[in-house]
């Protein structure tokens, strides 16, 4: 007994001191930021740090204090088997049954791109048993403070492996607590902001809806580390999953108060066969140390540089015609609307849904024709060209709409080619919109797809702009081109087979602009943004709901890669003045959204003076830092954001008073990323009746800072746009 209780002791101090002690440490940095890799003697690779730049070397020789019943926190990619008892990142069927996988470092290659701003690091990982192996592919983007990570798993096995859980990253993140920033809604209201206090156990952020999945939520966070976000102050890791299909980001805090995060696709069963590799989409992240607002800039930055197609490039003003005319298009209306975008001073007009389908079933409302792609000849006898030729006769570049992975019942495709629609055979096949979904994963459906595209490319070499529209999710699955026993590949074959169509249109088309429409708000992630110019934020025009939708979409996405367009007054009920609508609107991809022809002679000249004010303010706007300064959904009542040239030379600076409380509250709009030594003079614009006494004047940038403008509104949905440029 007495020996027992002698032995208590360095029972204890091995049960504490249990954990791994590291062996060696290596970074993957950008010029701020570090992620931080250990290995053990055995080549175990830890997760050890993301945040702020350290040095590996701090790293080395560190023992990890976690009790020896516990398992093996913080992997760098958290396998099914050895000692991890958390969500894994990988878990495998092996050739032979065997559920477990170890990895075990390799080796650790790392290239720099040519101009020394990408440094790749690639770990390569094998089984401790079996011939399977692990490649984490590390991008780190330098001047943008962002890593993306992605995996190859590659099967050298004997024979067919099954993965069962197969993410992008993982990530362990040391703090006293967590917060987790995320936005979601539903269509027409996509931008709702949520923050939780992460505790125990997991969070989960899901789309199981295969398309338009950013409706209902969007595959990205931000995480504000020991106290909740805030835009200026405070630790923040932001994260976005480059993917548009089903996806899941597992947020776990475990028992030591690690906070461990699993991002990738949503996992089903996926055989790999001898020799084949799996590779999962990019996970892109950053980390700041000055609050959201700067985790943000460095994902608009990034975005701008890397993640969004043509991300560098001016967006044009653009008139659509679909709130003003729904599927009424025909030749003269056209040709009015035409005129009147010139008139305007717009720079594409784009003709939506309703100029196509065949003659049995035209596309005259949404219970028909979709899948028939040629022209319907009652309304544009002529065809696409004559209209788009117009167009480019007034100054005009055009552009159309298509969604070229649906089909409506009533229509020759789905009599044609029952088996390229998704469903289960024996089962009624719900509708959405009274569409169906078309079976991506069939290569002939591909070739339809971008057949689609092509032809419609085709029809008139004055085609610079394509509206990709798509107006369902899935719910039945059911793929006749996929296996019987392994539909649920189907949920990732179907976005292979999406890329492998936007590759094909990248190849031949590479400068017609792309917007990417799921219903609205639906394709915004960084998947669609690799082929596409831009998304429509939402169908909801409302300027006041845009607000906060657009404060949302900001959070992750560039405001240049966001339709916003001025819709008519009245747009889901809100009658507003012409002013706060293309205020707000200028706060993103700046267009049009209505038959101007419609408009009383003050606004539509209210509007015009719109048009040329985003000219000037555009490149401020899409091109330079943008300050949230107040949250709609903080304020209750206000909502500013300021934008500043990266030069700090220009800024623009938009103030909404979308509720009214009282005429006695004057908030104080306090700037943000100014020079605080430079002088800037401060101008009223997009008003003929300016409202602030602080118009005109020239004051230091420290003044703006640290005092601020302060504003008199009156009433609801007002709203007041400062340039400021700065003197010499
Ligand atoms: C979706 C889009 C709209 C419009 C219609 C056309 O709802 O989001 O902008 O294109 O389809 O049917």
């Amino acid at each position: 007994m007495k020996k027992f209780f002698a032995l208590l002791p360095a029972l204890f101090a091995s049960a504490l001191f249990a954990g791994y002690k590291t062996d060696g440490a290596f970074d993957i940095s950008t010029n701020g930021v570090s992620l931080i890799v250990s290995y053990t003697e055995d080549k175990t690779p830890h997760f050890e740090h993301f945040g702020k730049r350290v040095n590996p070397a701090d790293f080395v020789g560190l023992r990890e204090l976690s009790p020896s019943d516990v398992g093996s926190p913080s992997l760098l990619y958290p396998e099914r088997g050895g000692k991890n008892f958390l969500c894994p990142a990988l878990a495998v069927k092996h050739s032979d049954g065997d559920l477990n996988t170890e990895l075990r470092l390799v080796s650790t290659k790392k290239s720099l791109s040519k101009d020394g701003n990408v440094e790749t690091t690639v770990v390569e990982l094998k089984d401790t048993k079996h011939q399977f192996f692990v490649n984490l592919i590390f991008d780190a983007y330098k001047k943008e403070n962002v890593i993306t990570e992605r995996a190859e798993i590659i099967n050298r096995e004997d024979g067919e492996v099954v993965l069962q859980n197969f993410a992008s990253s993982a990530a362990t993140l040391r703090a006293g607590k967590y917060f987790l920033t995320h936005i979601n809604g539903q269509w027409a209201h996509e931008g709702e902001v949520s923050e939780d206090e992460l505790t125990r156990g997991t969070k989960s952020i899901q789309s199981r809806k295969l398309v338009r999945t950013t409706l209902s939520e969007n595959p990205a966070f931000m995480l504000s580390l020991d106290t909740p976000r805030n835009e200026k102050i405070g630790e923040v890791v932001a994260g976005a999953l480059a993917w548009s299909g089903n996806y899941e980001l597992n947020f776990e805090c475990d028992e030591f108060g690690r906070l461990n995060i699993i991002s990738g696709i949503m996992p089903v069963n996926y055989a790999l066969a001898n020799g084949e590799k799996f590779e999962t989409p990019k996970m892109v992240l950053t980390h700041s140390a000055s609050g959201s607002g700067q985790a943000s800039r460095n994902l608009h930055d990034w975005a701008r540089n890397y993640g969004l197609y043509n991300g560098s490039a001016r967006r044009p003003i653009i008139l659509n015609c679909w709130e003003g005319v729904h599927f009424d298009v025909n030749e003269p209306v056209v040709r009015e609307i035409i005129d009147d975008a010139a008139d305007l001073g717009a720079e594409l007009f784009v003709v939506d849904d309703g100029w196509f389908g065949s003659e049995k079933y035209p596309r005259n409302n949404e219970h028909a024709g979709l899948g028939d792609w040629t022209v319907n000849r009652a309304k544009l006898p002529d065809g696409i060209d004559p209209i788009a030729s117009y167009a480019v006769s007034k100054g005009l570049k055009f552009g159309i709409w298509i969604e070229p992975e649906m089909v409506n019942p009533k229509s020759e495709l789905a009599e044609k080619h029952p088996d390229w629609i998704v469903g289960a055979k024996g089962r009624e096949k719900p509708q959405i919109r009274n569409q169906w979904l078309l079976d991506l994963s069939n290569p002939e459906v591909q070739d339809f797809v971008f057949g689609v595209f092509d032809s419609v490319m085709q029809s008139s070499k004055h085609i610079s702009y394509i509206k990709w529209d798509a107006n369902r999710h899935l719910e039945q699955i059911g793929s006749s081109h996929t296996p019987a026993g392994a539909q649920e590949r189907f949920y990732i074959d179907y976005v292979r087979g999406l890329e492998s169509v936007f590759n094909r249109i990248r190849a031949k088309y590479p400068d017609v602009i792309i917007q990417a429409c799921g219903s609205g708000g639906g394709r915004i992630d960084y998947l669609s943004f690799k082929y596409c110019d831009e998304a429509w934020g939402s169908d909801n025009t409302s300027p006041a709901a845009r607000l906060f939708i657009q404060y949302a979409e900001s959070l992750f996405y560039p405001v240049k890669a966001i339709g916003a367009h001025v819709p008519k007054s009245g747009s889901r009920n809100l009658e507003t003045t012409m002013k706060f609508r293309s205020d707000v609107s200028m706060m993103a991809r700046f267009g049009i959204e209505m038959r101007p022809a419609n408009l009383p002679p003050q606004e539509r000249a209210d509007l015009k003076r719109a048009v040329g004010v985003y000219k000037k303010i555009r490149d401020v706007v899409c091109d330079g830092d943008l300050y949230r300064l107040i949250s709609p959904f903080e304020s209750r009542t206000h909502a500013a954001n300021l934008f500043v040239s990266k030069d700090k030379s220009r800024a623009v600076l938009f103030l909404f008073q979308y509720a009214f409380d009282s005429v006695y509250h004057r908030p104080f709009f306090r700037l943000d990323g100014l020079d605080p030594d430079a002088k800037y003079k401060i101008s009223e614009i997009n008003t003929s009746k300016p409202i602030s006494p602080m118009r005109g004047k020239t004051v230091s940038g420290s003044f703006l800072m640290e005092r601020g403008i302060n504003l008199l509104f009156n009433g609801w949905n007002q709203s007041a746009v400062f340039e400021l440029e700065r003197v010499k």
